[in-house]
């Protein structure tokens, strides 16, 4: 079987050792695995990865090799790159890459990335005959059909570890920093970090980021003899980022003296934790399966710890419901929200 593999959209840590298990697994099967660099840019270029003991196809196309994937397991970033391509997000970029896909003969396409590179994966399943599955690879777990997606646990620790050094400084000048952390639209990258740093604060955009009550909690914490505090800001926080929230409980009155920290790209880099390395390559070896299998059109994944498939439409779903909504409310967002509440005395 000819499988094409590419990362898209923004790089998460665990996307390397996924691609090191769809190459190794892939072997056993004598597939041929054609690296597509810089995601759907690359598919539409035709840029193939090539290596330097370049193992080719007999009609010329360039392989990777198991040797040439050896040390991926501790590798942060994309080996085979990403992107975002505003033009395999037209119907005439896609009907291209379904020629590129016809002309190369390939019988099947991995992609690994977040919701727009799954929601592509699933426009091009209509279009194309070849089989396609879908790897959860972002930071932001955002993803229905699976319990974590790649590189969000690596994610949690980088977050986390940005806390510990930010406590430190808040301790020694009785501050309160906002730190402001990613995750697109989805507050589980926020309260993961809140939780295991210890926060006092987290704005998730699932729940309503109410400002008068906050300032109420901080005079409260005050009063307590507390300190420093730590908030932990969701980018997709319906309220506004961390700089917009200082203002507004400066406004207020909040009584701490404030700092915001954006943690931003940071979050995306570094060595994938042992967790991550764990999934990815679970779910490189599951999509080797699946495909063997016949299956196509789906997202492989883990649900309740044991490997899973979605349809991909499914899995693109927007996972966070309307701010305060009765289904934002029992998402883990909120009910960490919630724990992280009980906790702030
Ligand atoms: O999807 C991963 C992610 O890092 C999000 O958390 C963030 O909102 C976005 O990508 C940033 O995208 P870019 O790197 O294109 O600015």
């Amino acid at each position: 079987m000819r499988i094409g593999v590419l990362c898209s959209g923004g790089d998460a840590p665990g996307m390397n050792p996924c691609l090191r298990a769809i190459v190794r697994a892939g072997a056993k099967h004598k597939d041929e695995i054609v690296g597509i660099r810089h995601g759907y840019r690359g598919l539409l270029e035709e840029e193939f990865w090539q290596g330097q003991g370049q193992s080719e196809s007999s009609d010329a196309i360039p392989l990777i090799g198991v040797r040439e994937v050896s040390g991926l397991t501790n590798r942060g970033g994309s080996f085979l790159n990403s992107s975002r391509c505003l033009e395999f997000q037209t119907a005439e970029g896609r009907q291209k890459a379904v020629s590129i896909l016809r002309k190369h003969k390939f019988d099947a396409l991995i992609t690994i990335g977040g919701n727009g590179t799954l929601s592509g994966a699933r426009d091009l399943g209509r279009l194309w005959e070849g089989q396609i599955v879908g790897l959860p690879g972002t930071i932001d777990n955002d993803l229905l059909g699976t319990d974590y997606t790649i590189g969000f646990g690596t994610a949690v620790h980088t977050g986390v570890d940005a806390i510990d050094k930010l406590r430190d400084t808040a301790g020694s000048h009785d501050m309160m920093f906002l730190v402001e952390v990613m995750g697109r639209h989805c507050g589980d990258l926020a309260a993961y970090v809140a939780l295991a740093g210890g926060c006092e604060l987290v704005a998730t955009p699932e729940t309503v980021t109410d400002i008068p009550a906050i300032v109420t909690s901080l005079r409260q914490f005050r009063e307590r003899g507390k300190r420093s505090i730590i908030m932990v800001v969701a980018e997709g926080d319906e309220f506004g980022g961390a700089e917009t929230i200082m203002k507004a409980l400066k406004e207020a009155g909040s009584p701490f003296e404030m700092r915001t920290v954006v943690l931003g790209h940071v979050m995306r880099g570094g060595v994938p934790a042992p967790f991550d390395r764990i999934l990815a390559t679970r779910l490189g070896c599951h999509a080797i399966d699946v495909l063997h299998n016949g299956g196509t059109g789906v997202m492989a994944g883990v649900v309740k710890g044991r490997l899973s498939v979605a349809p991909l439409d499914e899995a693109v779903k927007p996972k966070t419901a309307e701010t305060g909504s009765e289904e934002a409310l029992k998402s883990e967002a909120a009910t960490i929200t919630r724990l992280i509440d009980r906790l702030s005395v």
